[in-house]
């Protein structure tokens, strides 16, 4: 059983973290060899409104921790979570990681998994980059966490939103060691 936290921040792109949610919960229903665990940051939710509409916390059907409940089991390494996403990840939480600022379960749950070096993956949404946030994301991929920018790939050629949604859930898939089969892989025979 393969044991997962998804934090979600407030950067835009609520629906990458919706989209990987909704396949990790089909994966539970229909394998069910892993564990979920969600956490948000306080804005998250405001943002998830905005981008997919109604509440983050009545959407999501695996157990959900607040901000500042340090009880939630990965806010501790012994409790061995295996790795962790942010999915979308704001360059304040990037900051606040980057520097070991655990203010928050989610920043804790990430701080940890640095710590106890398992797969922690950022998917980080700004644009521009400032030199802070450069800065900042090469001290966290020192540390040994993934970035995988929210960058969908044109390779599949995607028709939908959700085409493209899933080209970059798909790569965080791989990134957790979670089998996934729904985005087109290079070298895929597609008509
Ligand atoms: C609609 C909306 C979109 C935002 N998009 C981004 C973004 O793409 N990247 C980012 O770093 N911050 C973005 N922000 C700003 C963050 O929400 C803000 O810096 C917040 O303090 C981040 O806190 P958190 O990391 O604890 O979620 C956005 C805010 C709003 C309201």
């Amino acid at each position: 059983m393969k044991k997962i936290v998804v934090g979600i921040t407030g950067a835009s792109g609520a629906p990458y973290a919706r989209t990987l949610l909704s396949f990790l919960a089909d994966r539970q229903k229909t394998v069910g060899d892993i564990e979920v665990g969600v956490c948000y940051s306080q804005t998250a939710p405001e943002v998830w409104q905005l981008e997919c509409g109604g509440d983050l916390r009545e959407q999501i059907t695996f157990p959900t921790w607040g901000m500042r409940d340090f009880k939630a089991p990965f806010a501790s390494g012994s409790a061995g979570w295996h790795a962790m996403v942010i999915i979308p990840c704001s360059m304040g939480t990037c900051g606040r990681i980057a520097h070991g600022i655990s203010d928050t379960l989610l920043t804790r749950a990430a701080d940890v998994m640095i710590k106890e070096k398992r797969p922690l993956v950022l998917v980080p949404r700004e644009t521009p980059l400032s030199v802070i946030h450069l800065e900042n994301l090469t001290a966290l991929a020192r540390a040994g966490a993934t970035i995988m920018p929210a960058m969908p790939s044109f390779y599949g050629k995607p028709q939908t939103i959700d085409d493209l949604l899933r080209s970059v859930c798909a790569r965080v898939l791989d990134h957790l060691g979670v089998p996934q089969d729904i985005s087109h892989k290079w070298g895929e025979n597609k008509s």
